[in-house]
């Protein structure tokens, strides 16, 4: 398939490696100008953000939550049969505070309002080291799964189709409104679970502590003084969010 990214931190390079790895068409492009992208190690053809979004099957957008208003212009020139699909997470510490989604609106319904698109909520519940290192062939006893939402079956299934060639087992968490339930703080996110124990994870959600322990998470791993592994972060989340 043709696929484009936009966004060249972790989380795109990352997806654009694996993606290349299985055979796949990449172009990725910086929403901020292409100059942005010289020097990083990039696998996929860099390309201007007006070219990434040409003769592709599947946009893939992976900018910080905030920056997401900033690509309208360029979403709006998207072709209608283009899926999009949005890696992002919102963090008040890093974001500033954005009043709707404080007030209760699903991270994915702003993004998807604000960029007047449908999209599809896909690789937010695994840090960038998971979807790196963590991905297996399908099959594999203890395969790690990823939870996709979105409004459109046919679409949120081609995803599903890909993210397990990148490695993980899938599960479909709903409409887009549904997306709450692996959102920052919440037991399915970045907590490295089975698809059975992932489905689980989802139905223990509870939207109004969710944030809190987001925030908690966020003041120990500032707080920590040595630094914390991959696997310390995995532990913390999974003692903070099913606390
Ligand atoms: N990192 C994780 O473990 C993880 C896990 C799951 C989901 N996510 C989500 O996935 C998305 C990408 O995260 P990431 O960690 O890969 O990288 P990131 O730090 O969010 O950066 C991704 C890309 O966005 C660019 N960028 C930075 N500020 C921008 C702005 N104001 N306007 C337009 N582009 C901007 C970066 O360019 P420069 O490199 O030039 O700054 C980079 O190309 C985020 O929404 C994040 O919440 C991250």
């Amino acid at each position: 398939m043709k696929f484009g990214i936009i966004g060249a931190g972790p989380i795109g390079l990352s997806i654009s490696n694996k993606l290349i790895n299985n055979d796949h068409n990449v172009k990725i492009a910086d929403a901020r100008g292409i100059e942005r992208l010289e020097g990083k190690k990039l696998t996929g053809t860099p390309v201007s953000v007006e070219e990434v979004i040409k003769d592709i099957d599947v946009l893939i957008i992976s900018i910080p939550f905030q920056a997401l208003p900033s690509i309208r212009n360029v979403i709006d020139k998207v072709g209608k049969e283009v899926i999009i699909v949005d890696t992002s997470n919102y963090y008040p510490q890093m974001s500033g505070e954005i009043e709707e989604v404080e007030n209760g609106m699903v991270e994915s319904v702003w993004v998807s309002n604000q960029l007047g698109r449908s999209i599809i909520k896909a690789f937010n519940n695994l840090l960038a080291y998971t979807l790196e290192n963590e991905g297996t062939p399908e099959g594999n006893s203890g395969r790690i799964a990823t939870a996709i939402a979105g409004n459109d079956l046919q679409q949120k299934q081609k995803i599903m189709s890909i993210a397990n060639e990148l490695g993980f087992d899938t599960v479909d968490s709903g409409s887009l409104n549904d997306s709450w339930k692996h959102q920052p703080g919440t037991p399915a996110y970045c907590t490295e679970l089975t698809k059975e124990e992932l489905t689980e994870a989802l139905k223990k959600a509870n939207k109004e502590k969710a944030p809190i322990l987001r925030d908690k998470v966020i003041e120990k791993l500032s707080s920590a003084s040595g630094g914390y592994s991959h696997k310390d972060i995995v532990d913390l989340n999974r003692e903070i969010y099913n606390s």
